[in-house]
């Protein structure tokens, strides 16, 4: 089998998507949600069965960005949707 310029490109693009996917799993340093008095019951709910998606938005009464600020270089909020604050920050065991 002969290899053409096609079967480089196809290599090419394969190394490629290779390199972005370790590069980005090296990255998974997101901080977790602590274990804490004021985080202990969204790990209660979720060990309940509520999804990540119900308790979501309850994190925006204190994280409000004003009561406590969120890091300047945070991810934003889309178009007022609650942010799913649980898909990026995990719960801490
Ligand atoms: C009762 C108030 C309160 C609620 C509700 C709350 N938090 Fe927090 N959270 C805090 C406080 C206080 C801190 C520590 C203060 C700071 O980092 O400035 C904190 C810190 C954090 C941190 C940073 C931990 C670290 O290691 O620095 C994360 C991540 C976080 N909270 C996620 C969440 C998520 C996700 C939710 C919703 C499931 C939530 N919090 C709900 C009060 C709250
Ligand atoms: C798209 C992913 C994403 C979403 C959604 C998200 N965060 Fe974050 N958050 C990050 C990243 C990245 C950082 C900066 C790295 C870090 O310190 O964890 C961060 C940092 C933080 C910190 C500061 C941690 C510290 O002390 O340095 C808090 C508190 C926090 N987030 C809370 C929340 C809360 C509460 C929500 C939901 C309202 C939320 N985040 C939604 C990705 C996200």
């Amino acid at each position: 089998m002969k290899i053409d310029k096609r079967d480089w490109l196809f290599v090419g693009v394969i190394v490629l998507v290779l390199a972005v996917f370790i590069a980005i799993s090296g990255k998974e340093k997101t901080k977790l949600v602590p274990l804490n008095a004021d985080h202990q019951k969204f790990h209660d709910m979720i060990k309940e069965g509520k999804t990540k998606k119900e308790v979501d938005p309850l994190c925006e009464s204190c994280h409000d960005g004003v009561k406590i600020l969120f890091p300047k270089d945070h991810p934003i909020k889309p178009g007022g949707q609650p942010m799913r604050c649980l898909f990026c920050h995990k719960l801490k065991r």
